[in-house]
């Protein structure tokens, strides 16, 4: 299907910002040896990239508001309409010269998520979802979330909470079940890319809890048109405010809502 004039705006944003990402990426690898590491240029780089995308879609959609990772809210006229944004999403991975990170745009329209643009400049993978109009990988190939219908034969990827972060008793509850129940647990560092590829059916089920909604906010609408099923760990639909979340597809959800509230 060809790509609508506002999945244009975000790929067109996406893929700018993610040009300069990949070219700042090649600099890491030599920063990494230095005394002072690599911190203050990825944190440009991440900076950079934002600067791009709100230049990008402010120029094609004036007036929107905008949740961003780095400026976050800014409010716009037209309040029906908020690009939820992060301009890199896997920044650890990105500082230690992990090739695996990507840049993540969600619109809502009237607090629903609409549509998303997750794109890893280092494989040029972009997904892509319009709701009611399908899911895309490179604006070519359809999107289905996997067919796997039990946990035991299901690969699994998630979040692990780190220093700083609350929820470590939590995890260390879950991840066993999952563990027991799954054919593997798997961690990327990147919230967006796991939501991506439980799009692309290559994981059958992601969770994770205490993100944000710049992580998940793209993913939500493109798992959903690859057939997929997101709630937030309850089971209900406020991932975005409570910032977790439970990803798959129908079977593989309802098996992980089940053993995570167990947990
Ligand atoms: C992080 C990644 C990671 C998730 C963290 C997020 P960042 O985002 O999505 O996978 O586990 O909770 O904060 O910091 O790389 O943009
Ligand atoms: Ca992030």
């Amino acid at each position: 299907m060809p790509a609508s004039a506002l999945l244009t705006v975000m790929t067109n944003a996406a893929r700018k910002a993610g040009r300069g990402l990949a070219r700042d990426f090649g600099e890491v690898e030599n920063l990494q040896v230095s005394v002072k590491g690599p911190g203050d240029f990825v944190s440009a780089a991440d900076h950079k990239a934002e600067d791009t995308i709100y230049a990008e879609l402010s120029k094609a959609r004036p007036g929107y508001c905008y949740l961003m990772e780095e400026r976050g809210l800014i409010e716009g006229p037209d309040k029906s309409h908020r690009w939820i944004v992060d301009p890199l999403d896997g920044t650890t991975n990105f500082l230690h010269g992990i090739p695996l990170f990507c840049i993540s745009i969600g619109l809502e329209r009237d607090g629903e998520m609409i549509a998303g643009v997750i794109y890893n400049p280092i494989m040029d993978e972009l997904f892509s979802a319009e709701k009611g109009r399908g899911a895309y990988l490179n604006d070519r190939r359809r999107l289905r979330v996997a067919a796997r219908k039990d946990l035991s034969n299901a690969v699994i990827t998630t979040g692990i909470p780190h220093r700083g972060r609350s929820g470590h008793d939590l995890f260390l509850r879950e991840c066993p079940q999952v563990m027991r129940e799954s054919s593997g647990v798997r961690r990327t560092g990147t919230a967006a890319l796991d939501m991506a590829w439980v799009a692309a059916g290559r994981f059958d089920g992601y969770w994770e809890h205490g993100i944000k909604a710049w992580d998940m906010a793209a993913g939500v609408v493109i798992v959903r048109e690859a057939g997929g099923f997101v709630s937030d760990a309850e089971g209900g639909n406020e991932m975005l405010d409570k910032g977790s979340v439970i990803a798959g597809n129908p079977h593989i959800h309802k098996g992980l809502v089940k053993i995570l509230a167990d947990a």
